[in-house]
């Protein structure tokens, strides 16, 4: 598993909006897409390519284009769908499958509620969008859904991770050719789980309170 943790000034400034419990939900929203997108160059250092051949107005070049089986990306809902647009706008010719999970505010453990996800994914690269990994428990089980159909190649794509949840990750997914990207990685959890300092309920930051 690879780790990579975002150093870029106009990254952190952007999550320092989002943390600030006072930014509305509209703001929160554009920032969240303009992240993703920041953070998806990084993720997709590794999206696979294929030569094509084209003419330019002035010679003939090769080139390369996304290679065939196209990228899947997956959202993690609800959170996740706040990421999709910025993900999307990077790679227009992607797939694009669901994942519902929502974690027990108790247990914190969490629990698939829809799945729309090709039965087959053999060979297929997958980027996973979630902007928290707090205990890991959701990313965890959403890659291994991933991988137990056959995906190849797994990057995650969080806004913001707690060590907790990496070094979940670490210890069930160390051998697999998984990615973890992140936009900082935060201090601790807190006793209810939350990310410190975190930004708090993404899913509610995004869509209000309704479940
Ligand atoms: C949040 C977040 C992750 C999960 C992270 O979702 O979007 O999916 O919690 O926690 P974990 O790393 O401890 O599993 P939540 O369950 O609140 O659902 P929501 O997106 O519908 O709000
Ligand atoms: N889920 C969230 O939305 N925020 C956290 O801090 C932890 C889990």
């Amino acid at each position: 598993m690879r780790v990579h943790v975002a150093d870029h000034p106009l990254i952190t400034h952007k999550l320092t909006v989002l943390r600030d419990a006072t930014t509305p939900s509209s703001t929160f929203r554009s920032l969240v897409k303009e992240l993703v997108t920041l953070l998806a160059y990084e993720a997709t250092r590794r999206v696979r390519v294929e030569p094509v051949d084209i003419v330019t107005p002035v010679a003939p070049t090769r080139g390369v284009q996304i290679a065939s089986p196209r990228p899947l990306v997956v959202p993690i809902l609800r959170a996740g769908l706040g990421m999709l647009d910025g993900m999307t706008a990077l790679v227009p010719t992607a797939e694009v499958g669901f994942l519902g999970m929502v974690r027990d505010e108790q247990t914190l453990q969490p629990t698939t509620y829809a799945t729309r996800l090709p039965d087959d994914l053999s060979g297929r690269q997958a980027f996973i969008l979630d902007p928290m990994l707090a205990t890991g428990g959701s990313m965890l089980a959403a890659i291994r859904y991933l991988l137990d159909r056959g995906a190849t190649d797994v990057t995650a794509i969080c806004l913001l991770g707690a060590p907790e949840g990496l070094a979940l990750l670490e210890a069930e997914l160390g051998g697999h050719d998984v990615d973890v990207v992140l936009g900082a990685l935060d201090e601790r959890l807190s006793d209810q789980g939350y990310i410190v300092p975190g930004l708090g309920d993404a899913g509610d930051r995004l869509y209000g309170t309704a479940q």
